[in-house]
């Protein structure tokens, strides 16, 4: 690939089959050290800084464990609360801040852009940890990573993705990714909560199938795997319009049991009631195992941008 090198990580589109591929073996070979060694020292040294202005369990801890297992430092700008933003200070000032004391910087901010904005303000590499209902291309890599060890290719998939993919990011990315692989896509929400149309009209304009549904039984049915989403209630104005379509698509025992096939479950998590505990057990219900593969396409994706594979 293009050598990540000091590069910013912004957007799906931005990733070629190739890069995808350099991504996957780099990825599998740190998984494959970690295990043997414990901990490595590549980027001993080197600084992170999380800057996250929306809240965040995973994607966060996953990239300073990614930071530490690689002998790296990491330095956290904490609650939005308890740092300079709460007196004004501009996304900008911030950042150009932060690359006074960090080699790279991953941010999450409520708006639209505001990772381009990041890296452009910076010489520093910027990585979007998720920018409003915009994108998420690490999320988009790490779900890459799983859909190739859970189904051993990502050639021409059936895939069913399903609930908010209008302010979806995770979804937003991954549909870039896979659609290079030729993916057919089954979009299944409400109709309120459809794919963005310059994503539907980019994707056919590629050639790639889609079908727009809200029978969540009938596109699983004919699916290979099943990436599930939350309703992102944080991005609805009007709280009545969430009241309406919460809970409208569930993976219960049940519904598992009107399947023919077996097939594979992806959420990015976390989960509020799409998918009922009980599915957990089920074998391929991967979405913890999607976690704990964070952290070594995370360990790439830093060694990269530093320069270090
Ligand atoms: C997702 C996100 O923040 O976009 N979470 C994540 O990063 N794993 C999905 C979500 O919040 O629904």
């Amino acid at each position: 690939m293009a050598s990540l090198q000091g590069k910013d990580i912004l957007h799906g589109n931005q990733f070629s089959k190739k890069d995808i591929h350099t991504v996957i073996e780099s990825t599998a070979d740190f998984e494959k050290e970690l295990k043997k060694k414990g901990s490595l020292t590549l980027l001993r040294g080197k600084i992170l800084a999380t800057l996250f202005f929306e809240p965040s369990t995973r994607t966060r801890l996953s990239f300073e464990t990614a930071m530490q297992r690689l002998g790296g430092g990491v330095i956290s700008m904490g609650s939005v609360e308890s740092s300079s933003v709460a007196k004004g200070e501009t996304l900008v000032d911030t950042v150009r801040t932060v690359s006074e004391y960090a080699d790279v910087i991953v941010i999450r901010h409520p708006r639209i852009g505001s990772a381009k904005e990041a890296a452009d303000a910076v010489p520093i590499p910027i990585i979007n940890a998720g920018d409003g209902a915009g994108q998420h291309p690490t999320q988009a890599l790490l779900d890459i990573y799983t859909i190739y060890k859970e189904l051993g290719s990502l050639k021409k998939l059936e895939v069913s993705m399903v609930g908010d993919l209008k302010n979806g990011r995770t979804v937003h990315a991954l549909v870039e990714l896979l659609s290079l692989f030729h993916a057919r896509f089954h979009f299944v929400s409400p109709e309120s909560l459809r794919m963005p149309e310059e994503i539907t009209s980019s994707l056919k304009q590629k050639g790639i199938e889609i079908e727009e549904t809200e029978d969540f039984v009938k596109a699983a049915s004919e699916s290979d795997l099943i990436y599930m989403t939350r309703m992102q209630k944080e991005r609805f104005v009007d709280l009545s319009e969430y009241e309406q379509v919460k809970g409208r698509y569930i993976i219960n025992g049940e519904f598992l049991q009107r399947l023919k096939q077996k097939i594979t479950i992806l959420h990015p998590l976390p989960r509020v009631d799409e998918i009922s505990p009980e599915v957990d057990a089920y074998p391929g219900a991967a979405y913890f195992r999607q976690v704990r593969n964070g952290v070594f396409v995370r360990m790439a994706l830093l060694s990269m941008v530093l320069g270090k594979r």
